[in-house]
């Protein structure tokens, strides 16, 4: 199926947007070191801008999980596979991701991670559906609360396409064009 990209946030606001985080996270941790946690793949792109406007030392880890399949909806099963090379214990750490969809990912995630003895742990994200939630996580660090829309670029994929698009877009299938839904409407 070939899809459309429409812009729903362009470089520049979210280059400014992560500006303002990178103050924020560095004025919460004056005087401390930062361990961020890169979620593979999508959080890669917004992590390593975020950390660019960190003042504070920072440190950085990458771990992968993956909900099954490659369509637009995450089922629920979360797996490892990619795990951390270096302790948590007594570290100050943020996960960072690309998005927090149905929530699913990072309550497990967080959880995990938990139990590995950080000295604080927070969630930061580039973006959130609250309106797609099913299971409850509490978000520290969001760039854009955005509509229940699938969205794609600055890391984020349909189908590992799109990750490298330097701006948020949303997918439109061609089946959800005005003039496709005319053609089938006749
Ligand atoms: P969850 O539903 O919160 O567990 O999100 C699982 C994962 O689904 C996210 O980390 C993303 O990798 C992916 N995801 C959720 N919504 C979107 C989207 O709109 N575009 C691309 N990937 C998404
Ligand atoms: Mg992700």
């Amino acid at each position: 199926m070939s899809e459309h990209i429409k812009v729903l946030l362009p470089e520049d606001e979210i280059a400014v947007r992560i500006q303002e985080l990178g103050e924020r996270i560095s004025a919460d941790y004056a005087g401390r070191q930062v361990h961020l946690i890169c979620v593979l793949k999508g959080g890669s792109f917004f992590m390593c801008e975020l950390a660019k406007r960190i003042t504070v030392p920072v440190s950085l880890d990458f771990m992968s999980v993956s909900s099954y399949g490659g369509d637009t909806k995450s089922c629920g099963v979360v797996r490892i596979v990619k795990d951390l090379d270096e302790s948590l214990k007594d570290k100050d750490v943020i996960v960072v991701e690309d998005i927090v969809d149905s929530g699913r990912t990072l309550s497990y995630l967080l959880e995990v991670l938990k139990g590995r003895g950080p000295k604080s742990l927070r969630l930061c994200t580039l973006l959130d559906k609250p309106d797609r939630r099913v299971v409850n996580v509490n978000v520290d660090y969001t760039g854009f609360q955005i509509p229940d829309e699938f969205v794609v670029g600055y890391g984020l994929d349909y189908d590992q396409k799109y990750r490298n698009l330097p701006y948020i877009g949303i997918v439109e299938f061609e089946s959800d064009t005005p003039q496709q839904a005319e053609r089938a409407s006749i």
